[in-house]
């Protein structure tokens, strides 16, 4: 089992691989200990295939469950209340613990209940997706507003983060999918010779526990850095919305829950790399097809559908866009596109994709 430190507003640790929940009755025994209460909030289709594994690990306390939607539809006010109202019926004070069981959604609002009940309890991520190596690490929680995602949130810490690598091995390869598009991201960010091992992957699920957790690993002390140097997003830590410009939008036009977030990403991040003219396009268009990523899809849309949720995005201002890119691995900065320009290497990234598939 491998262990990285955050050192942010809080330090806490990330402990990563097969037998990190032993770790309740040793290093977190006191923390779990002191609480009045201890509460699992659980995505109900993590707790359908996960819950006992997790409830054997914790047979010193009483604990509490409460199962929330699976998936994006938990980010709601209504799934939020009713968390509230759970730790209220359950007679929840100060003094109580929150475990969030589930991927990036449950992490998500369970982090923004916590952040918010009673104004804070402390909470412990307990991710059981891929991508979720990026959402438990660095503190942003948040639900969703019909009018934009993340719209409402918080920066809060966990105390810990407890990920075991078992539970991955239940993913479809949908999640497994969209969970390795920000693993990339982080290797395009940061690391030259980790992107080419990863862009040698032809097929995800030849992928073993040991290679999975080595690239999580590896994705999570990018994450963490970053979250150091800027906690609260006002430099660097926008550098790991690279790709995320066209994403957002792609999932604004059509509509959350057809492709997954990091589906998006891919699209996102091949715009990109063609922005910035990065050597790397075509080798990551290669990859992107042959690990399944609906890069077609582009073709079908036309740019001026997504324009207006670029215009939206955070990082654009006065009708301008605003893109991370990336002209060397590991050296991301931020640019200001025209439209003109933007719309123009949307065509072109479309016919050079065209060329591939
Ligand atoms: N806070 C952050 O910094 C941050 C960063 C990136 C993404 N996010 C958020 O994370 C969310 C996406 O997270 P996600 O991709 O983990 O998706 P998710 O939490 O929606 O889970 C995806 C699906 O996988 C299922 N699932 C989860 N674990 C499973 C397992 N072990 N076996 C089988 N099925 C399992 C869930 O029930 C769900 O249907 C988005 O809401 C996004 O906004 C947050
Ligand atoms: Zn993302």
């Amino acid at each position: 089992m491998k262990q990285l430190q955050v050192e942010a507003d809080h330090p806490y640790s990330v402990h990563i691989g097969a037998g990190a929940f032993d770790l309740f009755a040793d290093a977190y025994r006191s923390l779990l200990d002191a609480a009045d209460q201890i509460v699992v909030i659980a995505d109900e289709r993590v707790a359908e295939l996960h819950l006992s594994y997790l409830l054997d690990f914790l047979t010193d306390w009483d604990v509490r469950i409460l199962t929330i939607p699976a998936g994006e539809s938990a980010k709601s006010v209504e799934t939020f209340m009713s968390c509230h109202s759970f730790l209220l019926s359950e007679n929840c004070s100060r003094d109580s613990l929150l475990l969030a069981f589930g991927g990036g959604a449950t992490g998500d609002v369970a982090g923004f209940v916590a952040s918010t009940f009673m104004r804070g309890i402390p909470f412990i991520q307990l991710p059981t997706t891929i991508l979720a190596h990026d959402s438990a690490v660095g503190g942003k929680t948040a639900i969703n507003h019909e009018l934009g995602k993340n719209m409402i949130g918080t920066f809060y810490q966990p105390k810990a983060v407890l990920y075991d690598s078992k539970l991955l091995s239940t993913l479809p390869p949908g999640e497994v999918r969209s969970g390795m598009a920000e693993v990339i991201k982080h290797a395009f960010i940061s690391n030259e010779k980790w992107l080419e091992d990863l862009l040698a992957i032809r097929d995800f699920s030849s992928l073993t526990e040991e290679d999975l957790n080595h690239h999580l690993e590896k994705g999570i002390a990018v994450k963490a850095a970053i979250v150091e140097e800027d906690e609260f997003e006002s430099g660097v830590r926008k550098y790991l919305n690279f790709g995320h410009t066209l994403a957002h939008a792609l999932e604004g036009h059509l509509g959350y829950g057809k492709l997954t977030h990091g589906e998006a990403v891919v699209l996102g991040m091949s715009y990109a790399l063609l922005l910035s003219e990065h050597s790397k396009l075509d080798k990551f268009i290669s990859w992107s097809v042959a690990n399944g990523y609906p890069l077609q899809l582009l073709g079908e849309i036309h740019f001026d559908a997504l324009l207006p949720y670029m215009k939206k995005d955070k990082k654009s201002s006065k009708g301008q866009l605003n893109f991370v890119l990336l002209k060397q691995t590991g050296k991301p900065f931020i640019e200001k596109i025209e439209v003109q320009r933007a719309s123009a290497a949307y065509e072109k990234l479309v016919l050079q994709i065209g060329e591939v598939i």
